[in-house]
């Protein structure tokens, strides 16, 4: 007889991260653009970014970050289930990022494939684990968000070009049977809006005669939509979960602008002490920023077992949502 009061979730086990090696700040950017560190620092909080190098691809990066997440957690790449990858800067159109990495890794016994939700491609990956482990499809699922957004900024256009930085970060989920109040990921909320997709998109594809693209977006229009959805998606998950903002020991929100994550703490009531914040050192690493955040606040001791944490993103679609987990 199954144990009721004992429930298979995806418990987190392992985090990992890789940055490029070179460092981009303000003061550089200035060099290039007509732009100021003021500038920056006032409008995002960004005080630098890392640029990759040509070796650094997403799939590059993700088996890096992925090679870590797997050490932390002590596996083996055969014993792997499933590789998911968020990115909307793969290395190619197919195959996919994810089987890159799941070969870099001799992950021989997984298989993989990408996610495209940009800066939200970390939380529905996640959602996507999740089902897949719940289900009993799957024992294990590394989730990596990794993103090369150097390679898709338009210099000419100061207003985006200073946003963004590449780097990827990475999770290992393992089917665990715990208590009803153990550890794993409680609930994702996703969500999607097509009739936005013109304020945040990139203006090409290999699908396109000569024309691989540019980020394109309407900043002002972005961020009005920014705080309203997010503290939306986070409401749903404490309702969903009987909880309140009291018993959220972490906010781990997707790094784009410091303004908007402070919005949707003050919105939930969160003391800044308890959000994590990198993109000072990331910029918007896109689907990589919330694996980054997070693998550096369990990698000096913040985030610690047992404690509940919440995550929300919103990129281009737009696309948003949020997760809940207990470490
Ligand atoms: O991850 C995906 C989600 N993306 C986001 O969350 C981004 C959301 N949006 C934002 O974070 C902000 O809208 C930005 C940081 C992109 C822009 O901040 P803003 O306060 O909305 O500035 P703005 O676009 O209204 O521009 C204000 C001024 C303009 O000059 P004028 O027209 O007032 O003379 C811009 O030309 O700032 C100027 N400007 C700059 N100045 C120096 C724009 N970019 C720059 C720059 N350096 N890099």
């Amino acid at each position: 007889m199954p144990d009721k009061n004992r429930l298979r979730r995806a418990v987190l086990t392992g985090t990992g991260t890789y940055l490029p090696e070179k460092i981009v700040t303000n003061a550089d950017m200035a060099l290039q653009v007509d732009t100021s560190d003021d500038w920056i620092t006032e409008r995002t909080g960004i005080k630098q970014r890392h640029f990759a190098a040509p070796h650094e691809t997403a799939a590059f990066m993700g088996a890096e970050a992925g090679r870590r997440a797997l050490e932390a957690a002590g596996m083996a790449p055969e014993q792997l289930g499933a590789i998911i990858v968020g990115t909307s800067t793969p290395d190619q159109a197919f195959p996919s990022t994810a089987v890159h990495v799941q070969a870099a890794l001799g992950a021989t016994n997984a298989y993989g494939f990408d996610i495209a939700a940009a800066c939200s491609g970390f939380i529905f990956g996640l959602s996507v684990a999740d089902a897949m482990i719940r289900s009993g499809q799957v024992e294990s699922v590394l989730v990596i968000g990794s993103e090369v957004y150097s390679r898709i900024l338009n210099f000419a256009d100061r207003g985006t070009c200073v946003l963004f930085g590449d780097g990827a970060g990475a999770v290992l989920l393992q089917a665990r049977d715990v208590e009803k109040d153990g550890a794993g990921l409680l609930s994702t909320h996703l969500h999607s809006d097509g009739r936005l997709a013109e304020i945040l998109y990139v203006d090409g594809a290999v699908g396109q005669p000569d024309k691989p693209g540019h980020l394109v977006m309407n900043g002002r229009e972005v961020f009005r939509h920014a705080v309203t959805l997010l503290s939306g998606a986070v409401n749903e998950a404490l309702a969903a979960n009987s909880l309140t903002a009291a018993d959220i020991d972490w906010l781990v929100p997707h790094q784009a602008n410091k303004r908007i994550i402070d919005g949707v703490g003050k919105k939930l009531g969160l003391p800044p002490e308890r959000v994590v914040v990198t993109v000072d050192k990331h910029a918007n690493t896109s689907a990589a920023s919330i694996p980054l955040a997070l693998a550096a606040a369990v990698a000096d001791g913040r985030i610690k077992p047992g404690q509940i944490v919440l995550l929300e993103a919103l990129g281009g679609g737009l696309t948003w949502g949020s997760a809940l987990l207990r470490l």
